[in-house]
């Protein structure tokens, strides 16, 4: 882990309903190069939409997000954002049900620079490292909930991002498929050196995190080191 701050917010705040709701309340958080950290906090707690916002995915209503040092505001540099350096993992695996689970790891490389043949190789190797090679031509609909988020994260992969937001990946798994998934994520992390922002209810995986971030109606209410770089 480096000393980098990848990307950061500052004052965010995000309300609802004409203010009536408010999820995020004046937010200031820094992730760095390479590090994992858990974001936890009772259901309500403004998790999601922090991670929306750190993806660009829904803005603030007042304060800012940078990227490297620089704020970032346009659609134009969001989208470039997440097709070059931002992965996202949702709880609901979100893959498109007619496509094979190569075709939907290929589909996040369309539209880039990489050829076709290039695009096809990339989409097999991200699925091996994620130990689905053999169900490569396989539709969402053959296989388990964890194969999906595998598949999943083989889509966020293939990119090559610098981080990695994943919102509960494992909140829809039993318990061996969560700990499959859990395990390669921070796999990933560490191998990688990408940083791994992961929303979890699961206080176990979240102290296997290197950091822990707590919030607390839509205020960051702990912001605590788990362990060290050794981890
Ligand atoms: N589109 C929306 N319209 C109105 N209120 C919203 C909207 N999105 C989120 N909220 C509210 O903002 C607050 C924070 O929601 P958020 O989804 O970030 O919580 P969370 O911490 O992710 O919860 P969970 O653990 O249940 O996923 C909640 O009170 C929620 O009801
Ligand atoms: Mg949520």
């Amino acid at each position: 882990m480096s000393d980098e701050t990848l990307l950061s917010l500052a004052g965010v705040r995000r309300s609802f309903d004409s203010g009536r709701i408010v999820a995020l309340d004046g937010v200031d958080l820094s992730i760095r190069s390479g590090e994992s950290v858990a974001l936890v906090g009772r259901s309500g707690s403004g998790k999601s939409c922090l991670v929306a916002i750190a993806t660009g995915l829904d803005r603030p209503d007042s304060g800012a997000v940078f990227w490297q040092g620089r704020a970032i505001s346009s659609r134009r540099e969001w989208a470039a954002l997440r097709r070059k350096s931002i992965g996202i993992v949702f709880q609901e695996f979100h893959l498109l049900p007619t496509l094979s689970a190569q075709q939907n790891v290929e589909l996040a490389l369309m539209g880039g620079r990489t050829g076709q043949a290039e695009q096809r190789r990339a989409a097999a190797a991200a699925l091996e490292r994620v130990g689905l090679a053999h169900r490569r031509d396989n539709l969402p609909s053959e296989m388990s909930g964890g194969e999906r988020q595998r598949v999943a994260i083989a889509r966020a992969l293939v990119r090559d991002p610098l981080i990695l937001f994943a919102d509960e990946p494992t909140g829809n798994l039993d318990s061996a498929n969560a700990e499959k998934v859990a395990a390669l994520l921070l796999d990933l992390q560490r191998e990688r050196g990408v940083s791994l922002v992961m929303v979890t209810h699961d206080a176990e995986l979240a102290e296997r995190c290197q950091r822990i971030v707590r919030l607390s109606d839509g205020r960051i209410v702990e912001d605590c080191r788990v362990r060290g770089d050794a981890a």
